[in-house]
């Protein structure tokens, strides 16, 4: 994976999130996943659509998202004493190689995309297999914030609020069959939209596929993605679904999925076929186990610039150790890196 070092004009001290957007509250795990009392919220977090947020631009919400919003569990998880990184930063600093490979080039190239309509399979090993115009798919499902942090395999991270609902839902809709071991996602192919697609150089194998063993995606933390920063996604960040995995590197949250498949064997995944000696399956956030080309002990928090580089210290499991350390007890971490 490309590592960039972030020119001085990327990040400007002055968009650091006003002190009234620091977030003051434990994340609220397990039985209190439930959510929290909107009486208990700050005055600017009651608003429940985007001008929650600083600075957020405005986008063309479908109408199924519009419909879902005042039922949205606003801050249902979040970080606690940690700002939230600006809307531009997270708009406009991007990985997502179908529309280039520069931080820049998503939010340059993926007004290309056309996320109306759009139709996701789900197929493999479920009772329910299907094809679903997004409308369609999304009806079940009571959306949620997730005030997650994004810890990037390049050493840069982020505090995104999203939107969107357990995976957890989404199995027990679909049924999967007692060989589903894995889950495999992947996300559009469509090269007349997507300028990295046509590119004769890449090294990627289109379309870009991630997974997740059954049970990481049934861990309530796991989410599939539709909105962030009180809006629906930006085309840049994976609009219009894509994976949310804060424990893993950000590598693992695919975007713009058009596929969902329930799979008795370990799917082959993207960066792994570049690079399986820099990029395992797993790709738990782990400050012990460095990339063979540079240490995973610390992390760069956006904004950040040349003269305040705002480096902190990696957590295991990206802080989220109490919620999914479990999962991985009888599983040597440094071999499945
Ligand atoms: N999904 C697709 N389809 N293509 C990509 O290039 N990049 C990944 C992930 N999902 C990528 C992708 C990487 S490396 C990261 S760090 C995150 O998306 C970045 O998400 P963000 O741009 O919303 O911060």
């Amino acid at each position: 994976m490309l590592i960039k070092l972030p020119k001085a004009s990327d990040c400007h001290e002055s968009d650091v999130t006003p002190e009234s957007f620091y977030l003051f509250r434990r994340s609220l795990l397990g039985g209190a996943l439930a959510g929290i009392a909107a009486s208990s919220l700050p005055r600017w977090a009651s608003a429940n659509d985007a001008s929650r947020y600083a600075d957020v631009e405005a986008g063309k919400a479908p109408s199924w998202f519009t419909g879902k919003l005042p039922d949205t569990k606003w801050q249902a998880v979040t970080v606690t004493g940690e700002a939230i990184t600006p809307f531009k930063d997270a708009t406009h600093y991007n990985n997502f190689y179908e529309f280039g490979t520069g931080k820049g080039d998503p939010a340059t190239n993926a007004g290309s995309l056309q996320t109306e309509p759009w139709s996701v399979v789900i197929d493999g090993e479920v009772a329910k297999p299907g094809r679903y115009a997004l409308e369609d798919f999304m009806k079940p499902y009571q959306l949620e914030e997730r005030i997650y942090r994004l810890r990037c395999v390049e050493a840069w991270s982020m505090v995104i609020p999203w939107i969107g609902f357990p995976i957890s839902s989404l199995l027990k809709q679909v049924e999967p069959t007692s060989k589903a071991k894995y889950i495999r996602f992947e996300t559009l192919q469509d090269p007349k939209s997507m300028p990295g697609q046509r590119s004769s150089f890449g090294l990627i194998d289109w379309p870009y596929v991630e997974g997740l063993r059954l049970d990481e995606a049934m861990n309530p933390l796991a989410i599939l993605a539709v909105g962030m920063y009180g809006r629906e996604l930006p085309n840049q960040n994976g609009a219009p679904l894509r994976l949310v995995v804060p424990w893993k590197y950000g590598f693992k949250s695919v975007k713009s999925i058009v596929r969902i498949s329930l799979v008795s064997e370990q799917p082959k995944t993207t960066w792994q076929s570049i690079a399986a000696d820099e990029y395992g399956f797993y790709a738990n956030v782990n400050p012990t186990v460095d990339h063979p080309r540079w240490t995973q002990a610390r992390e760069r928090r956006l904004p950040s610039g040349l003269f305040s580089p705002n480096v902190r210290e990696t957590q295991m499991f990206n802080g989220y150790s109490d919620e999914v350390a479990s999962l991985y007890t009888n599983l040597d971490l440094r071999k499945n890196y």
